[in-house]
């Protein structure tokens, strides 16, 4: 069983992108620069933001953090995305979900200008991913994608099983890992909260994504002998052990399901630093278009 390490591939992949934006802003004299936006004052939400800002600082990317306070209404939060989207000095948007009750995350998504859409949650930029036109890829399939490609797993002919089909998670990895392309190839069988027998399809699968959001979900007797198994899931779990109280978990019974595996993710380090990866390639990919530099 190897582990597949989101740490290290993570450090490898933005030391590339560190590289490739110093070269850029030498020609440019620009530098990419991500914006984001936090409303409220959800911890969670406030550890990723903040994990995201520091990491643009790391590869010489300019960044922006924008907070708004839980009541700020919907109009007003547009108004804000509007400015964001006329900012020419802005490469890239990013609205950290989720957002408080009476604000819709569709209604900001779609607000959000498609060239500045690095999360690659708008509608136009899920289309393009969907035909297979040259698009931003939802970042966190696109560091899954990533983490495959580093380990020079080949899912070409293998069966996939992807549990859950959020639009951020479950479906585009659904899409992206059946594409004719690479990664892709594969069978991919999507599975939900109503699948019939959903070990029947995780015990037949070569390769298994669980992305659903409940803690140790998917158990050793759900796997087969030799399986890859992404765990996207992040869940924060008493533990009387730890000085917060509490540690994270993924969707996955990690210490029973990893020794029946040919590579496994773990939680924390394994999809999470992947997500911010692809979240920088995708605004250096926005920086460059939006500069010509081809
Ligand atoms: N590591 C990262 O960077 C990262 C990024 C994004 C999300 N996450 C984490 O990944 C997890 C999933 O996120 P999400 O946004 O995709 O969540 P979500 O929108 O809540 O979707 C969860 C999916 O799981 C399915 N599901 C729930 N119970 C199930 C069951 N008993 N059997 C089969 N499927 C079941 C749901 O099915 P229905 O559609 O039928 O309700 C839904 O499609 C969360 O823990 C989240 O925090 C991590």
């Amino acid at each position: 069983m190897q582990i597949l390490d989101g740490t290290a591939v993570s450090a490898h992949i933005k030391s590339q992108i560190k590289e490739e934006a110093a070269s850029l802003s030498a020609k440019t004299g620009k530098k990419p620069h991500l914006a984001a936006v936090l409303v409220g004052n959800n911890p969670a939400s406030e550890s990723y933001v903040g994990s995201k800002v520091r990491t643009c600082e790391e590869l010489g990317f300019d960044s922006t953090l924008l907070r708004f306070d839980g009541d700020i209404t919907e109009q007003q939060l547009l108004a804000e995305i509007q400015k964001l989207n006329d900012n020419e000095a802005v490469d890239g948007i990013l609205v950290q979900l989720p957002l408080p009750g009476h604000i819709s995350p569709d209604m900001v998504i779609n607000n959000i200008d498609p060239a500045k859409d690095v999360d690659g949650f708008h509608p136009i930029t899920q289309g393009k991913m969907l035909l297979g036109q040259r698009s931003f890829l939802p970042a966190t399939p696109y560091g899954i994608l990533l983490m495959l490609e580093h380990y020079n797993i080949d899912t070409t002919g293998m069966n996939c099983v992807v549990i859950g089909r959020s639009n951020i998670v479950g479906t585009p990895m659904t899409v992206l890992l059946g594409r004719n392309g690479t990664p892709g190839n594969a069978t991919v069988t999507m599975c939900h909260s109503k699948t019939k027998d959903l070990k029947e399809h995780t015990l037949r699968a070569d390769l298994i994504v669980a992305a659903i959001g409940r803690s140790f979900f998917l158990k050793a007797d759900m796997v087969k002998d030799g399986a890859i198994v992404i765990d996207v899931g992040i869940n924060r779990i008493d533990d009387a052990t730890k000085k917060s109280g509490s540690r994270l978990v993924g969707d996955v019974d990690f210490d029973n399901v990893a020794p029946k595996c040919s590579y496994i993710t773990p939680v924390p380090k394994g999809v999470g630093p992947m997500t911010i990866c692809g979240l920088m390639k995708n605004t250096l990919e926005a920086f460059k278009l939006r500069n010509n530099i081809h």
